[in-house]
């Protein structure tokens, strides 16, 4: 039984501070072309500009993947069995998580780890109240970095890591390859990890996701900036900056930019970054599968495909996988 605020005890807390938050930008603009990590996306408000854009029309993949959670839930539990300990990458709002927690057959415990500890606080406190019955055992941690995980109190069968959203998608492949093989050391041997990935298809339908009319997404690559000059005292100036995301074809993925609209200089710890007009900084990388390139990209990490479920039209699936 855990109550809000066994949960809120319970947390363990390696939210990144302000030195390597300014080490990795500081990294991340020194490269050609310069690059800011998109995980820095998700403050306060990112977070909530995400949830925004997940309700955007032309944003296809949370409903896409909840729809596809609800029809596949039972099928999902009775592959992965009971007494499970579910540990989730970037657990965001925990909407996706809720639907598969009560699927579940008796599920011990629920680790979201969450880069965002007022997103995480959020969903805890519902996630606690809607299913008492599991141990909520939250870590506010960047989970590309190595995390101990709290131990529930009751034994679980085995570690079923959930990773939905296509949020493995935000990684560079090599990246995508060391998170995926840190995600079998974490399964443990008889572990599993059940994977949301968005599919290839119509780049004109996956562009526009990325640039829905109402400007959320917009305002989500720039909050990135405010959360800079607020964080580590930079001076982007925020009206100088152009969100732009393009598909490109060949990569398989949504590359987004913010382009500087004039030659400018910004100031970040003490250095000063020059930008020419048009200059590009890449934020995020979204990348797209064919069900190919997804099984080789786990099978060089030592895993495979499983079991999968798949959405058409917008096509998308959930994708099991075990140690190989
Ligand atoms: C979290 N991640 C999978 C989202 C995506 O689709 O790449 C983040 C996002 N960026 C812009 N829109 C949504």
């Amino acid at each position: 039984m855990s109550t809000v605020s066994d949960a809120l005890e319970a947390l363990t807390d390696l939210q990144p501070d302000r030195a390597r938050v300014t080490a990795d930008i500081l990294y991340g603009l020194s490269q050609r072309p310069r690059q800011l990590p998109s995980k820095y996306f998700y403050d306060a408000r990112g977070s909530a500009l995400f949830e925004q854009i997940t309700r955007q029309p032309e944003y296809y993949p949370t409903r896409t993947e909840l729809q596809l959670l609800e029809q596949c839930a039972a099928e999902i539990a009775d592959v992965v069995g009971p007494r499970l300990h579910v540990v989730e990458l970037g657990s965001g709002s925990g909407r996706k998580t809720e639907r598969l927690l009560h699927a579940l057959a008796d599920p011990v415990a629920y680790t979201p780890i969450e880069i965002s500890r007022a997103a995480l606080l959020a969903s805890i406190a519902r996630l606690a109240q809607a299913l008492p019955a599991i141990e909520m055992l939250p870590v506010c941690a960047d989970f590309t970095q190595p995390v101990d995980l709290p131990a529930p109190q009751r034994p679980a069968a085995r570690r079923l890591l959930f990773f939905p959203g296509s949020t493995l998608g935000n990684f560079a492949e090599a990246d995508a390859v060391a998170l995926l093989q840190a995600m079998r050391q974490t399964m443990g041997a008889d572990g599993m990890a059940l994977i949301g990935i968005d599919l290839h298809k119509d780049p004109a339908l996956i562009e526009a996701a990325y640039n829905d009319a109402a400007g959320v997404t917009a305002a989500f690559t720039l909050n990135l900036l405010a959360r800079l000059n607020r964080e580590i005292g930079s001076d982007f100036d925020l009206d100088a900056f152009q969100h732009r995301a393009r598909y490109s074809v060949p990569r398989l993925r949504i590359e987004t930019e913010l382009v500087s609209t004039r030659p400018q200089r910004v100031h970040v710890a003490g250095r000063q970054v020059d930008f020419t007009e048009g200059e590009a900084m890449i934020v995020e990388y979204s990348h797209k599968y064919t069900e190919a390139s997804f099984a080789a990209l786990v099978a060089s990490a030592g895993l495979r495909v499983t079991a999968q479920w798949h959405a058409s039209a917008p096509a998308f699936a959930l994708c099991l996988l075990q140690p190989a």
